[in-house]
């Protein structure tokens, strides 16, 4: 195994295979609420970069739904933490963001799509991880769209499982 580069030290909480506790749920003004549940990997091979695969399934039928995988990078000497992400639907982006203790804030900086993305159209994204003292990990995700402000669409709570 090769050690962590040092850059990452601060987000060394996040290393391993996570799987959601019960089912997450989404929910958007335009959408019936929905519950999926979803595995996230994060791992590394030594370079100043986390590799990560979130993978989310339909909580009842267990199709498989969401994916997105990325890298992630820190400033150096800094709290200052970025996500390059892919997602399933045809979108990119880039989130940019602060560690606080082990809670990590981004919002996006850059989207981009697949010239026949699916419409609406997201305009927005803001998450948030947070490590809780009882060594679950939380995220919750907000977005915009074309035709809505900004809003909740997902939150799940996850368990180590690895
Ligand atoms: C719907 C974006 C993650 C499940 C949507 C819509 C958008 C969107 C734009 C359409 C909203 C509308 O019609 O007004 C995103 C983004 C995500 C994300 C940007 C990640 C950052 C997820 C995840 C799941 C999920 C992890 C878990 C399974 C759904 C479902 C719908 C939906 C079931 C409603 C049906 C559909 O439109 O497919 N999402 N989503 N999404 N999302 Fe997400």
């Amino acid at each position: 195994t090769v050690e962590l580069n040092p850059t990452l030290l601060p987000l060394d909480w996040l290393l391993g295979t996570w799987e959601c506790d019960e089912p997450g749920e989404g929910c958007f003004p335009t959408i019936k609420p929905f519950r999926y549940t979803e595995t996230l990997h994060f791992s590394h091979v030594g370079q100043p970069v986390i590799n990560f695969m979130f993978n989310a399934f339909h909580a009842e039928s267990k199709k498989p739904l969401h994916r997105e995988c990325g890298f992630i990078r820190m400033q150096p000497g800094t709290n200052r933490v970025a996500f390059i992400i892919a997602q399933n639907s045809g979108l990119v982006e880039i989130e940019e963001g602060e560690l606080a203790g082990e809670q990590l804030s981004l919002q996006s900086q850059q989207l981009a799509r697949i010239s026949f993305a699916k419409q609406p159209h997201v305009k927005q994204i803001c998450r948030v991880f947070q490590l809780r003292p009882d060594g679950k990990l939380e995220q919750t995700v907000s977005m915009a769209t074309d035709n809505q402000p900004l809003m909740q669409h997902l939150h799940i709570t996850y368990r180590r499982s690895s």
